[in-house]
């Protein structure tokens, strides 16, 4: 008799059935034009922290927890020694080794972060579109494994989502039993205290579109590939850097927020 699948396997059975629906995409299903956006700003400020972080390559290694096609693994490639991909998921998996096939300083390894047997501390570990999908008590064991495997002064960097007021769990429709949660920052900010990690910086990570309520329509009559353009990507950019710097999370545009988490171990 086959063994009832824990929360995690069951989360890791969606991706590998569903996919990403392209390279820049975290996710199974959204506007590719949106997504190729959203991807060009978040990939600027992933380069950014690196580049800020103080991190040098001469030496430095990082970790990508759950790198799907490898969108940020390539990212972190071009600037540390050596980087862990790790995805458990096959069919992604697999997708990965031949986008990162040009890095030899990759090694994607099939397989989850709790499992990972590994002897390295790194310089930063990248936990995107995972932990939404995590109850707490499995967000505080990643975590804590995460923080006892960074470097003094090391960084992890989370990508996920974040709400005003109040924790929004909704029952997930792809993962049954399971939630899609969306927290607050005070979670966030107590968790990394209670590791030793100093939560330095919460930002939005991608744009805030104009007319947010018509973006639906906006994407089925195409009209969303507008945002594809060079010009509009970097304007989105700079409307969302410039967010950043003063330190603004732009709740009127949407009650949930897609951001990154800068957390750094204490040295
Ligand atoms: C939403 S996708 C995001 C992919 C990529 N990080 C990005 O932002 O484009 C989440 C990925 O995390 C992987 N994942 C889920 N739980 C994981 C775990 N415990 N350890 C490592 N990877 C995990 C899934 O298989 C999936 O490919």
């Amino acid at each position: 008799m086959r063994r009832p699948q824990s929360l995690k396997e069951q989360i890791i059975e969606y991706w590998d059935k569903a996919g990403l629906c392209s390279f820049d995409s975290p996710t199974s299903n959204a506007d590719p034009y949106l997504v190729s956006c959203d991807n060009f700003v978040e990939s600027r400020f992933l380069e950014e922290l690196l580049e800020t972080s103080g991190i040098s390559k001469q030496d430095a290694s990082g970790i990508d927890i759950g790198a799907g096609l490898g969108r940020f693994t390539i990212i972190l490639a071009k600037h540390l020694k050596l980087v862990h991909a790790l995805e458990p998921a096959s069919s992604l998996y697999s997708k990965l080794v031949a986008n990162c096939a040009d890095f030899s300083n990759i090694k994607a390894i099939n397989t989850d972060f709790e499992s990972f047997d590994t002897q390295n501390d790194y310089n930063i570990a990248v936990v995107s579109g995972v932990l939404y999908l995590y109850s707490d008590d499995m967000v505080h064991e990643l975590l804590k494994k995460v923080a006892n495997h960074l470097k003094p002064g090391g960084l992890v960097v989370i990508r996920d989502f974040i709400v005003e007021d109040e924790l929004k769990q909704i029952p997930s429709s792809y993962i049954n039993g399971g939630f899609c949660y969306y927290r607050l920052s005070h979670y966030w900010r107590d968790l990394a205290q209670e590791f030793s990690l100093e939560l330095s910086e919460i930002f939005q990570s991608k744009p805030s579109y104009p007319m947010p309520k018509l973006l639906g329509l906006t994407s089925r009559l195409g009209l969303a590939r507008v945002f594809s353009a060079s010009i509009a990507k970097k304007l989105m950019y700079q409307n969302t850097k410039s967010k950043r710097e003063k330190g603004i999370l732009d709740f009127h545009s949407s009650p949930i927020l897609t951001v990154f988490m800068v957390m750094r171990r204490k040295q």
